[in-house]
């Protein structure tokens, strides 16, 4: 490309970089625009054309970089420098009292301001700045490591790149809310249904699968936004909660303004009763308040209980619930045969979504509810993502009620008599190997992202089904390019797409394999067990009930359904025809080599940074000596593998516990794997 040099291309660069900067703080954070979209759009334009004549001035903080590359594979696990824990609950005016007076006493007399907060109900997230720029984000995960989501969070316009202002620490962790507005929300969601794709139930569902895309593209076409409500850091910014979120607010942070500080229980009790009703109102969901003392030095003084802080009480708005009619009941059979009865109800409108249809759990929910049809019934949205009838109001019950609503007796998809297990509140359709649901829900597992990944949908996998391609996994390694194109929704190149999607499937490793193959109750972490034991599925098919129960962490009811499930017949089958196929049934060499036992039967945490190899390295060393790594200290914790910069509380547990520590030296010692 020609260029003219202009000597002063880095400061024009840079000088469009920070009111590009400005204009899109005032669009997304204060929502008061400072200039027309068309004439940002010409900014960005402008800087976009600039940096591409300059590339020597790229830089991952310009406004133009929001959108980086595909994250390929998974996302990486990061260990939080403070937990991340959650907070009490309360519901009703009572416990608020309680805690207000538990506050009292606890700071003999002091005074004291609460500051009183709407709980956003998205996904929590902690975003770490160094020097003013963003440099991580971690989902809350179990509290004490989360994925790294940063490719996906720099894509939120509301979210700071680079800090404003100054006077902000060199290091510092900000946690907030990441979440769709209802607008958002509903729009994603007619976009859904237009491709036919499942809908998300609600806003924080949306927000959480949407941050788990790997791909930062469809996160950005995605319009989320974020709120804060908490900053850590080793240097002290203000005095109070209040004084640190103004100073947030300033520095770029969109800081909710419904934020109040309360002088007595009378002003809490205010702030409930306006939000309770206003709530309604605001752009996004809410799920109750949290009370927090304002002042830092008090906080300290209040601590923590295992789990949450005592200087913060979260109060839940009551769940709300709605009256409509009961028309039909559908039965819906699962992957593994479990029949969950679903009721067909009048729509209805409920907490920002309409309500079609609520679980009915099972035979006996049903029987205890005397439900009718035609009855009218509450319907309530709690936490969960299907909403639950949770009684009827019989006194709209016409003078000749509708009939009983039973359970079936036979499959609804394939006639089969069902089964209830002594002891499990689930029927079952026993019919595995012929019940259409049941064989598209196992190919449907056995393609999924975290088993085979191959890349294929519900629908393909329906069509295919129901052109009789495919019955079982097997079946699709036999798949060619013309039997493809003849279904209507393959062209030639989507065609040779799937077909080299299962050929890169054939090198997935052993324990994934096992994975996929769906056994009831073999997840993951046990695959994976299974596969550091055994090895192969030759040596795993082969053993007894006896020996399977004494694997490390097998117990009785995951034995008894690998043991059955390699009994049969179909089984052993499916696995010829896989082996013929080239898939991977046994660890490669390669893993093989590197097993031992030398960690048998010991349970290691790891905490902190490390020199010679990455966490994740550490974490594959354990499994394959056989060890077993778990993310949290107790009792049962046979090592804690230390790094650099070990949070103290971690330290201190572990001495509690008596608990050894184990440098990175001893470690590798331990495993004689300190050559290279
Ligand atoms: S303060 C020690 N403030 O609610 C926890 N949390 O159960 C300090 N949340 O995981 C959290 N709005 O994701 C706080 N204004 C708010 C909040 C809030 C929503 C979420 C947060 C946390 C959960 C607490």
């Amino acid at each position: 490309m020609e260029r003219t040099i202009d000597p002063n291309a880095g400061i024009t660069i840079q000088k469009l970089r920070n009111e590009i900067e400005r204009h899109n703080h005032s669009y997304y954070v204060l929502s008061a625009p400072t200039i027309s979209d068309r004439e940002f759009d010409a900014l960005l334009a402008e800087l976009q054309r600039l940096e591409s004549v300059y590339p020597e001035y790229t830089d991952p903080y310009s406004p133009t970089q929001r959108v980086g590359s595909d994250l390929g594979g998974e996302f990486s696990q990061v260990e939080h420098p403070y937990p991340m824990l959650s907070l009490s609950n309360t519901y009703s005016e009572g416990e608020i009292r309680e805690f207000y007076s538990r506050t009292e006493r606890a700071l003999e007399g002091e005074s004291f301001e609460i500051v009183a907060e709407l709980k956003y109900d998205g996904v929590s997230i902690a975003l770490t700045y160094e020097n003013g720029r963003f440099v991580r984000a971690v989902t809350r995960g179990d509290g004490l490591r989360g994925d790294d989501v940063t490719a996906n969070v720099r894509t939120i316009r509301t979210i700071p790149l680079r800090l404003l202002g100054n006077g902000y620490p060199d290091n510092f962790e900000i946690r907030g809310e990441i979440l769709f507005p209802w607008s958002e929300f509903d729009r994603i969601n007619k976009e859904r249904e237009v491709q036919e794709e499942p809908l998300f139930a609600n806003p924080r569902n949306a927000a959480s699968g949407t941050l788990k895309q790997l791909n930062p593209a469809v996160v950005a076409s995605r319009r989320l936004d974020a709120y804060f409500y908490t900053i850590l850091g080793e240097k002290e910014i203000g005095q109070t909660h209040y004084d640190n979120l103004e100073a947030a607010r300033s520095w770029g942070f969109k800081i909710p303004n419904v934020i109040r500080k309360c002088r007595s229980l009378q002003d809490v009790f205010d702030y409930i009763a306006y939000w309770e009703v206003r709530r309604r109102e605001l752009p996004v969901a809410t799920d109750g308040i949290v009370l927090k003392v304002n002042a830092l030095l008090q906080q300290r003084h209040l601590g923590f209980t295992a789990k949450s802080p005592r200087w913060a009480v979260a109060y839940k708005f009551p769940a709300e619930q709605a009256l409509t009619q009961f028309h039909t009941v559908t039965f819906q059979v699962g992957r593994t045969g479990a029949i969950t009865p679903v009721a067909n109800l009048e729509p209805v409108f409920l907490a920002g979504t309409t309500v079609k249809r609520a679980s009915l759990h099972n035979a006996d929910i049903i029987h205890s509810l005397d439900l009718r049809f035609g009855d009218y019934v509450f319907v309530e949205k709690g936490g969960e993502i299907i909403p639950k009838i949770i009684g009827v109001d019989t006194s709209a019950r016409s003078v000749i009620p509708g009939d009983k609503v039973g359970f079936i007796s036979h499959c609804p998809e394939c006639n089969t008599p069902l089964v209830r297990p002594e002891g499990e509140s689930a029927h079952y359709c026993p019919n595995e190997a012929g019940c259409p649901p049941q064989i598209k829900g196992r190919i449907e597992h056995f393609a999924s992202r975290k088993a085979m990944d191959i890349h294929i949908g519900p629908e393909t996998i329906e069509a295919l089904y129901n052109a009789r391609f495919v019955h079982n996994v097997a079946d699709l390694y036999d798949l060619t390019v013309p039997d493809l194109i003849r279904l209507d929704r393959f062209a030639e190149k989507s065609a040779y797409n799937l077909l080299e999607s299962l050929h890169q499937s054939k090198s997935v490793p052993f324990e994934r394999f096992l994975f996929a193959l769906g056994i009831r109750y073999v997840g993951e972490t046990v695959a994976k067990r299974l596969a550091t034991a055994f090895h192969s599925i030759d040596r795993l098919a082969a053993t007894s009930l006896e020996e399977l129960t004494k694997t490390d962490e097998i117990g009785i009811r995951i034995a008894q359904s690998v043991h059955d499930y390699f009994a049969r017949e179909d089984t052993r089958r499916l696995i010829e025809r896989l082996r013929t196929q080239g898939l991977q049934l046994s660890l490669s060499e390669q893993q093989r080599a590197l097993h031992t036992d030398r960690l048998k039967g010991c349970i290691i945490v790891i905490s902190g940074t490390f020199v010679r190899y990455s966490r994740d390295e550490y974490k594959a060393l354990i499994e394959r000596h056989g060890g077993i790594n778990s993310s949290a200290l107790s009792g049962k914790t046979t090592y804690l593998l230390a790094g650099n910069n070990m949070g103290p509380a971690k330290r201190e547990k572990a001495l509690k516990l008596g608990i050894p520590l184990l440098s990175e030296e001893d470690f590798l010692k331990l495993v004689n794997n300190d050559t290279h």
